[in-house]
């Protein structure tokens, strides 16, 4: 009889799609996880800097959440009711709105759509269109807001584009802040958006990151992010903020906008709503613009039960007293200081930029940033790189997460950082134990 561990020995199962991506970058077969570690089926334990993308900002399984998830499945509370009322659906509408919304003075209605960041981004960008009745969006260099179609066209990775075989249309991109040298975006969008004769439509909505994840850590500055906000308001151009990777605490607070006094029409929510790796995502829209009509915007999987249920608890154990926050800031304190280090050491680091907890070490070329990470998966440390060209090592810690364990991954980064930049110098990191 196979036991588990025959049965999962490799990392690729011939009946998959060639499709897959994570598990070549980690080719190993992970089986338990909890906190800031995985473990794989043979025991060894890593440390988690990748987070499922962002979807993990708590960190694997915490106690609070799977202790409120396991309650619920034992009493057999409803697990799938479409999008009926249910009082899991209740209660987390209650605590969204009394211990998100309302401390922070905001007034949204929240839509429940298909449980994925990409349903998030399709419902919003719909909405938009429907409330102003125009077709374009503005998006930006290096934006990544989902795969599905509509999403699809306001990313700018031309890999992820290409796939599609269809126009992806009706997009105006523009330069993100920093992307092409000295180009101020703020005065190239008022010199080409309602402006008679420029040739471009007024649009819609303008979608927005304030952080780009996957488009190489690049960081919207206090200044850019409120200009664009201004310039929204000044050209009735609806603002989508796309948190979905950039949320829930990634950068320090709940929202990522929310300390530049930003008020988008538009949010977006996913990857660490749940807290718990369960899939679920939502739109915030000012109330004035929910003019949907029943049913016009539906999906079978609106309303996951039992992600409403971690989502709670979750709000419940790191939002209530500001925990996730303090983390957040005590990882951007120590990355400073891990980032002046390695920028001294190594030329060929171009930049390390980050906010709260989320960092990218940007290489002098690809081909650096992918070896270090590689050997950084060899020494017990999960890391992914980003970026339109893979140049960027991206540093995505749980935002909960102990000060000595986040400085024990740091250290794998920067013993193989140095070893793969000064190859023959140092004898190589050290390993973790797979206790
Ligand atoms: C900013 C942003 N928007 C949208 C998405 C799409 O989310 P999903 O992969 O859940 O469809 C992602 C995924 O990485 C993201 O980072």
């Amino acid at each position: 009889m196979p036991n588990a561990h025959s049965i999962a020995a490799s990392p690729h199962h011939p009946g998959e799609s060639s499709v897959r991506s994570y598990s070549r970058t980690f080719p190993v077969v992970f089986d338990r996880a909890r906190g800031p570690y995985l473990e794989c089926i043979s025991g060894e334990t890593y440390i988690d800097f990748f987070c499922g993308a962002g979807s993990l900002n708590y960190g694997h399984n915490a106690t609070e959440l799977k202790e409120a998830v396991a309650r619920y499945l034992a009493e057999d509370r409803i697990l799938h009711g479409m999008d009926m009322m249910t009082a899991a659906k209740f209660e987390f509408l209650e605590v969204f709105a009394s211990q998100i919304l309302a401390p922070r003075n905001m007034d949204y209605r929240l839509q429940f759509c298909g449980p994925t960041g990409t349903n998030a981004v399709e419902a919003a960008l719909k909405l938009a269109r429907k409330v102003k009745k125009r077709r374009h969006v503005i998006a930006f260099s290096n934006a990544f807001h989902g795969v599905s179609m509509g999403s699809l066209a306001v990313t700018a990775s031309a890999k992820k584009r290409s796939g599609s075989h269809l126009p992806l249309r009706d997009t105006y991109f523009f330069p993100y802040e920093g992307f092409a040298g000295g180009i101020d975006t703020l005065d190239l969008l008022e010199s080409c958006i309602g402006r008679a004769g420029s040739g471009y439509e007024l649009p819609a909505a303008l979608i927005l990151e304030t952080v780009q994840g996957e488009g190489g850590v690049n960081i919207g500055s206090q200044a850019f992010l409120q200009g664009i906000a201004a310039f929204c308001r000044r050209h009735d151009i609806l603002l989508i903020v796309d948190d979905i990777q950039m949320g829930c605490g990634r950068t320090g607070p709940f929202f990522s906008f929310e300390r530049f006094g930003i008020e988008p029409d538009i949010i977006c929510l996913s990857k660490s709503l749940s807290g718990f790796g369960l899939p679920f995502s939502l739109v915030l829209m000012k109330p004035e613009l929910d003019i949907w009509q029943p049913g016009e915007h539906a999906g079978t999987f609106r309303g996951n039960n039992l992600a409403f249920v971690a989502a709670t608890q979750a709000i419940r154990t790191f939002w209530s007293d500001g925990r996730a926050s303090r983390s957040a800031a005590a990882i951007e304190t120590s990355m400073r200081n891990w980032g002046a280090r390695l920028r001294q050491a190594h030329g060929e680091i171009r930049d390390i930029r980050g906010r709260g907890a989320i960092w990218g070490v940007e290489l002098d070329t690809p081909g650096r940033a992918s070896a270090i990470t590689r050997l950084c998966f060899e020494h017990n440390l999960l890391i992914d790189t980003c970026g339109p060209s893979g140049s960027v090592i991206k540093v995505m810690p749980p935002v909960v997460i102990e000060e000595e364990i986040f400085n024990h991954g740091m250290q794998i980064l920067a013993d193989c950082t140095e070893t793969v930049l000064h190859a023959g110098k140092t004898e190589g990191p050290a390993c973790i134990s797979a206790s």
